[in-house]
């Protein structure tokens, strides 16, 4: 059995794309088990940057199956036009499988999730605007459409058509928004089908039997821990469980066929959208870590909020996903600080927590406390050998390994593929 997990250990964009890519290098299939398009991994061989949103990480390696898993939500015109840019840029995408059991996110939740954004104000979530909570809530009412249905045309659009005159009555009574037409979108969904129909597989029993006879799978989490349904700061999260128990749920494959489960770190903080955010530099450090770091969002496009690392964050999800090694990435980003201060507990109402209160009131009061260590001004991003490291750098990573129990396998120095510091013997 060799199965790897990849996920996020804050608030999504920690490099889980780059990871991803390294180690899909040397597996058999790589399986994305959550979220959707709201997802933007980046990529860098070379002089060439590629962002995939619904794809796995893995798809430049054509010799690993890139399957998109059943907990995954599929809008399949955001992943023909994913595939259309690969293949124009030479790169065959016809080792990718798509779950029987993944969820369609059709034109109208990408519509309503712009309707309820819009209609909630000051109380927006700052979603991506990709329809993922409305599908997902379309999956947990049991009206959702899933990509098996799409092999029987008459069953797809009997759905459709009671799906529609559902949404029709929502969009335009409670938002004024205008109705979709169900002839147009039978009519989109045909084309989209045609394509679609063979790529679509019964996900579950292929990467179960992978694992059985000993292939290497490697899973891709999208967004992060402190976006989890269950254990982020809700409401201002995403709709699924970016955990290593979300592999389990959102792909069949149980626990015990996990062996290996990597979190990502980026060695400050980030976050887009709405949301409290204890160490946030609303400052002219938080704008240079932006400008330094290139935090702008790969999928929106939008400025990524930033600020010190928050080990109390790293902490909660090397305990909820029982992460085995942490990979820390952009550690070179920090060059040029004096001082690094890095949060190691949080102070509410006069008392010291190092866990994360459920409630976003109390969550909002939290002060950070630090421990501050010394900078370095060298560039970091040709090293390779930890000990070339500048002595603070090395200290500033042994203490994220120290406060979280928990050893680190790679230390990236800069976005591209072979950049890293490697530690631990990967696979
Ligand atoms: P993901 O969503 O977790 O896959 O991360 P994103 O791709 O959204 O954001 C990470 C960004 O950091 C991308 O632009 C990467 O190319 C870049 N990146 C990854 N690792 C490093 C690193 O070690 N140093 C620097 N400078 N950039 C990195
Ligand atoms: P990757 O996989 C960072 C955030 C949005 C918003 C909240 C809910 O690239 O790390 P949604 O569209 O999911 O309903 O938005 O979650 N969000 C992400 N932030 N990286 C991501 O993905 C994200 N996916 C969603 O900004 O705050
Ligand atoms: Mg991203």
């Amino acid at each position: 059995m060799a199965g790897y997990v990849v996920v996020g250990t804050q608030w999504g964009d920690e490099g889980k794309g780059k990871v991803v890519d390294l180690l899909g290098t040397n597996v058999n299939m790589v399986v994305r088990f959550q979220g959707g398009n709201n997802a933007g991994h980046t990529v860098v061989v070379g002089n060439e940057k590629t962002i995939l949103h619904l794809l796995p990480s893995g798809i430049l390696n054509r010799d690993a199956l890139c399957v998109i898993g059943p907990g995954v939500v599929v809008n399949p015109f955001v992943l023909f036009q994913e595939i259309e840019t690969l293949e124009a840029k030479g790169l065959k995408c016809d080792h990718v499988r798509i779950s029987d059991r993944a969820h369609l996110l059709m034109p109208y939740h990408v519509y309503l999730d712009e309707l309820q954004e819009a209609k909630a104000g000051k109380n927006k979530i700052g979603t991506t605007k990709n329809g993922i909570g409305p599908c997902y809530a379309d999956k947990y009412t049991r009206t959702g459409i899933r990509m098996c249905d799409l092999r029987d045309w008459d069953v797809f659009c009997e759905k459709l058509e009671t799906a529609l005159a559902f949404k029709n009555e929502e969009i335009v009574k409670i938002y004024g928004g205008k109705p979709f037409d169900y002839e147009e979108m039978k009519e989109k969904f045909k084309a989209v089908r045609e394509r679609i129909v063979p790529m679509i597989i019964d996900a579950t029993d292929k990467i179960n039997k992978a694992l059985d006879a000993g292939k290497v799978v490697l899973f891709e989490g999208a967004q992060a821990n402190m976006l989890d349904i269950n254990y982020g700061t809700y409401p201002y999260v995403t709709s699924s469980s970016p955990t290593v128990a979300g592999v389990c749920e959102g792909t069949g494959v149980a626990y015990s066929k996990l062996d290996r489960t990597i979190g990502v770190v980026k060695a400050y903080s980030t976050r887009v959208g709405e949301g409290p955010f204890v160490t946030e530099l609303l400052n002219e450090t938080g704008e240079s870590l932006r400008e330094k770091g290139g935090e702008y969002g790969a999928t929106t496009g939008r400025p990524r909020r930033c600020g010190w690392l928050d080990l109390v964050v790293v902490k909660q999800a090397v305990t909820i996903n029982g992460l085995t090694d942490l990979a820390l990435t952009k550690t070179d980003v920090l060059t040029g600080y004096e001082k690094l201060p890095v949060c190691v507990a949080y102070e509410i109402d006069g008392k010291t927590y190092e866990t994360i209160p459920a409630s976003l009131k109390d969550y909002a009061k939290a002060k950070p406390v630090y421990k501050v260590f010394d900078g370095w001004t060298e560039d970091i991003s040709g090293i390779r050998n930890f000990e070339d490291l500048p002595e603070n750098a090395q200290k500033y990573i042994r203490f994220i390994e120290e406060y979280t129990g928990t050893d680190l396998c790679l230390v990236s120095v800069s976005p591209e593929r072979d950049a890293n510091i490697i530690l631990k013997e990967l696979i």
